[in-house]
């Protein structure tokens, strides 16, 4: 088992606490549920399905009539009212909770990613001022096509010649790292290049903190803290790794402080810029969430997509021809650096990678605390304490929201293609609605288009990506605490998948032909990487 990012390792939590507490009544071996027609769960069930939580958990999820599960002191749900209601409309009585923040305090401090309340609030409003405007967007932009074009792409090139399988995932892992720091704090860590600098030691360490910080999710609570009171084992490297990575971290930060307004658009000298009053420790940790929400998220994204695509030849040429038709209206030429606008234009691709993010969500579990008895819209009762999760890895299975081929893997389902959209008539009664709708609709449009057809144009929307609500498609969170690099997200993964596409030919090494799994993970990584060979195009 591998937990590469502690966003979801709490679900760990959830399932020693839930075995913990069968346990207790395991005599009663099944539990009635508050929604009729609910599946009951067993002990058995839990011993026999706790590898596959996830994969089990959406069973579950699938075949309750709200889709919405009570297991112990635990809520489940992938019910879109549900989560707009926890998300959005009673926020406030949903926070991360101390369990979730306590646990990752020594890495994350009290940053954005790791608080709740004031002290969130005010990080957010800064950071997403400063992650919003027009520099930072084309920092990011050059920061990944420098990585890109002067990493990546070699890195293929030389495994064509070779011909040796690479792990793709791997590859995909260093140059998120590469990028995220790039862009929080404008540093190198040159994960692609071989670790060879300086920020090296930061990115290893990074990895050893993230990961026994994880670790502490899989442990009853008063056995890390204390080995963490005695500095032994783990806890002990866990404190040097944390030592490091502070170290580096505030030593960036001082630089830049000193530095002065020399108006650089990296996030840090963003915040640096909007008040030179903030403390050093209070830059640091919100540079250090950054880091962390951003180094394996898109990496796990573009292995899925890589692998989906791999078997899809059609699907490859569709992208390849946008790609192709985007650069001869902008008059660039493949090889060179595709620029924002171009990356903008790409609808099919970024239909393609929001396809690939329903079926396999980064992060497919997100718990949250509830601080006082709520009801949620279905009806589930939830009690002070409890802790409620949703599921978003079910919610793209669900025929309910995508339809009766919500398995298949069709990026067109994001598209609408040049064909008019009707709105509901309640939501645009121009023409009335009901029974008394106006009668002479049909002629009304057919004088109104041969006067003036341009007037139309605006609802035509010809091959446009269509945005899903955030509470059906909720990969990137939704409500007041959204993910903040969903648009940065988006510019790398489409600028990794085009120019990787346009130049190469991806295949499943030999022999690894077969189906992906993905483990129990926080973030969904792929079970034994990606074994790829590259080969030149043409
Ligand atoms: C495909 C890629 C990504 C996915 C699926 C994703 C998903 C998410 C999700 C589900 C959350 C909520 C987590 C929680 O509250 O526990 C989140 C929060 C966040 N993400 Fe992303 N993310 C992605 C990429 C990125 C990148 C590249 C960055 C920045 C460089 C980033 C920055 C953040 C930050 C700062 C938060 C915390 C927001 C807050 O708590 O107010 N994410 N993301
Ligand atoms: C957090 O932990 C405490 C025990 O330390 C427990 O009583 C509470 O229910 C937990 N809350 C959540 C939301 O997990
Ligand atoms: C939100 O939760 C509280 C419990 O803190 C509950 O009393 C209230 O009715 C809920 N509000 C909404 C809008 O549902």
């Amino acid at each position: 088992m591998e937990l590469t990012s502690p966003i979801l390792v709490s679900s760990i939590i959830l399932i020693s606490t839930i075995l913990f507490l069968l346990l207790l009544q395991r005599r009663r071996t099944t539990r009635k549920q508050t929604i009729d027609g609910a599946p009951t769960l067993t002990f058995k069930d839990l011993v026999k399905n706790g590898h596959r939580f996830l994969d089990w958990t959406t069973e579950m999820l699938l075949s309750s009539p709200t889709n919405t599960i009570t297991l112990p002191s635990t809520v489940a749900t992938s019910n879109p009212s549900n989560i707009e209601h926890i998300l959005k409309y009673n926020f406030s009585n949903y926070p991360k909770g101390h369990n979730i923040t306590d646990t990752l305090h020594d890495l994350l401090g009290d940053g954005i990613f790791n608080t709740d309340g004031d002290h969130w609030k005010l990080q957010r409003k800064i950071a997403s001022l400063q992650f919003n405007t027009k520099s930072i967007r084309s920092f990011v932009t050059n920061a990944v096509q420098i990585e890109v074009t002067t990493r990546l792409l070699p890195l293929l090139a030389a495994a064509a010649v070779s011909g040796e399988p690479i792990d793709l995932q791997d590859t995909l892992e260093r140059f998120s790292f590469d990028n995220v720091c790039k862009v929080a704090f404008d540093v190198d860590p040159a994960r692609l290049a071989g670790d060879a600098m300086d920020g090296g030691r930061f990115a290893r360490a990074f990895d050893t903190a993230a990961e026994i910080s994880t670790n502490r999710f899989r442990q009853p609570r008063f056995f890390w803290l204390l080995r963490r009171k005695l500095n032994l084992g783990e806890e002990r490297r866990l404190k040097e790794a944390v030592r490091t990575v502070n170290e580096f971290a505030m030593k960036v930060v001082h630089d830049k402080k000193l530095k002065g307004k020399a108006g650089d658009d990296d996030l840090l000298s963003k915040f640096i810029e909007d008040d030179s009053e903030h403390s050093d420790e209070f830059l640091r940790d919100i540079i250090i969430s950054f880091v962390l929400a951003g180094r394996d998220t898109t990496s796990s994204a573009l292995t899925w997509f890589f692998w989906l695509v791999s078997s899809r030849p059609e699907i490859r040429r569709a992208i390849r021809d946008e790609v192709s038709a985007v650069r001869a209206k902008h008059g660039s030429e493949p090889g060179q650096e595709l620029k924002l606008e171009e990356l903008r234009e790409m609808e099919y691709l970024h239909a393609a990678l929001s396809e690939t993010l329903r079926l396999y969500p980064p992060v497919s579990l997100e718990p949250r605390a509830c601080l006082a008895d709520d009801k949620l819209p279905d009806g589930t009762e939830v009690k002070k304490g409890w802790s409620v999760m949703y599921n978003s890895y079910a919610m793209g299975r669900m025929k309910s929201i995508w339809g009766e081929d919500c398995m298949e893997f069709r990026p067109e389902r994001w598209l609408v293609n040049g064909e008019f959209q009707a709105k509901s008539p309640f939501k645009f009664p121009i023409f009335h609605a009901g029974p008394r709708t106006c009668l002479g609709k049909e002629m009304a449009y057919i004088q109104m288009k041969a006067v003036a057809a341009s007037v139309l144009e605006r609802w035509l929307v010809n091959g446009e990506f269509q945005a899903k609500s955030p509470f059906k498609f909720p990969i990137f969170h939704a409500g007041p605490r959204t993910c903040l690099g969903k648009e940065m997200a988006y510019i790398q993964m489409k600028a990794v998948a085009a120019s990787v596409l346009e130049r190469f030919e991806l295949e499943m090494a030999p022999g690894e032909e077969k189906e992906r799994a993905h483990g129990f993970t926080i973030v969904l990584r792929m079970n034994g990487g990606l074994p790829i060979v590259v080969k030149n195009r043409d």
